[in-house]
């Protein structure tokens, strides 16, 4: 790829999350400044790898035009999916058999083939980790950090989990009412993977009674005997916020479906706690899933703030020559971060941190 930039293109990755486009959106008026073309590829590479399955196969010219009042909306103008990795990409072969393949060089020849001098790819750990050794394939990359889960290093906060804790907050808020009706304890479990942020975030802000998340193992007779010894005028309704990856302790993660080659999805955790408590407390219980609601909707200002910021950063480091790198959120700045040093590690919610210590002062049950 040459080191002066006419054209580049972006990609995403993985799930969805609210803000994608404002990154599409930014990415393309700073890129259109600097008198850059910018292409999007459909579908994480699959656009790529496969341009005949589409009308406009697979890469859209995006102009201003095609990018005004995007910033606004949730999802991707573009699609994404998380069975992209065109490392490891599932391909059924003449005996009818499905065999992952390593189609990285397509890849590669594809970019080179359409004149992109730069890639811009957007996506969580798995996407990351696909940009970091496309990068070391001489693909001149840059990353940015998008996952609802905020479980990345190297950065304070990805776009999209703000977006999932306002709304999950708001589902607590309309729940308590309906828990403090019925004098029920309602047990609502949000998205995560391994990483209790959205869970505990949402549980502060939402006055959960307790919450639950895959950091600290939990043992339901605790949270029974804490929800006994509330004073009597807190009422008989709780709300319990459980983190999908949560787990008992010495126990595993509950699992709802493990396809071959894909991540295992987890679920269900809610409903096993919500049979558990009704069971050790005697008080009627109901389970609720939030699950793709969390990632769908409008991106609230933080987010497309985040959004634009991190879309024009990566255009920015593109400018000055960088590659290789992953634009981080280090308040007050947005700096680069090497891709490698990103995906090295998941970031869960330390023990010590500000939000554990102030859900214990507020006296909310960690499960612990
Ligand atoms: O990583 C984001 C995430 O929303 C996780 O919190 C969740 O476990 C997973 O994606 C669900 O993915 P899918 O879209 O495959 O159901």
């Amino acid at each position: 790829m040459s080191r002066t930039i006419s054209r580049i293109a972006i990609t995403n990755g993985g799930g969805d999350a609210p803000g994608l486009n404002a990154v599409i959106h930014s990415v393309v008026i700073a890129a259109r400044r600097l008198g850059w073309e910018v292409l999007g590829i459909r579908d994480s590479y699959v656009g790529l790898l496969s341009p005949h399955d589409y009308a406009d196969h697979g890469i859209v010219k995006l102009r201003r035009g095609t990018v005004r009042g995007i910033t606004s909306l949730g999802g991707t103008i573009l699609g994404t999916t998380n069975r992209g990795n065109p490392f490891r990409r599932p391909e059924m072969q003449p005996d009818g058999s499905v065999r992952e393949v390593d189609r990285s060089d397509d890849v590669v020849r594809r970019l080179a083939e359409l004149g992109v001098d730069a890639l811009i790819a957007v996506g969580g750990d798995g996407s990351l980790a696909i940009a970091d050794a496309l990068a070391r394939k001489g693909v001149r990359v840059v990353g940015v950090p998008k996952t609802i889960d905020n479980d990345l290093e190297a950065t304070v906060q990805t776009f999209g989990f703000d977006s999932a804790v306002s709304f999950a907050t708001e589902c607590l808020d309309r729940l308590r009412t309906t828990a403090a009706s019925h004098r029920r304890l309602l047990v609502v479990e949000v998205m995560g993977r391994h990483a209790g942020w959205i869970a505990l975030h949402s549980g502060i802000a939402g006055q959960a009674d307790v919450v639950l998340i895959p950091e600290i193992p939990f043992d339901l007779k605790k949270v029974a005997h804490h929800l006994a010894r509330r004073p009597r005028g807190a009422g008989r309704h709780a709300i319990v916020v459980v983190g999908e990856g949560a787990t008992a302790r010495g126990g595993a993660v509950t699992v709802k479906s493990h396809a071959q080659g894909q991540e295992e999805k987890l679920g269900g955790v809610g409903e096993i706690v919500a049979r558990e408590l009704e069971r050790l407390t005697g008080r009627e219980s109901r389970s609720v899933v939030l699950g793709h609601l969390l990632r769908g909707g409008s991106p609230t200002a933080t987010d497309r703030l985040l959004g634009v910021m991190f879309g024009a950063a990566a255009v920015r480091a593109l400018e000055q020559g960088l590659d290789g790198v992953m634009v981080s959120l280090r308040p007050p700045a947005i700096e680069h971060v090497p891709l490698a040093d990103a995906i090295a590690k998941r970031r869960t919610v330390q023990l010590d941190g500000d939000a554990i210590l102030v859900a214990r002062a507020l006296d909310i049950c960690l499960g612990d």
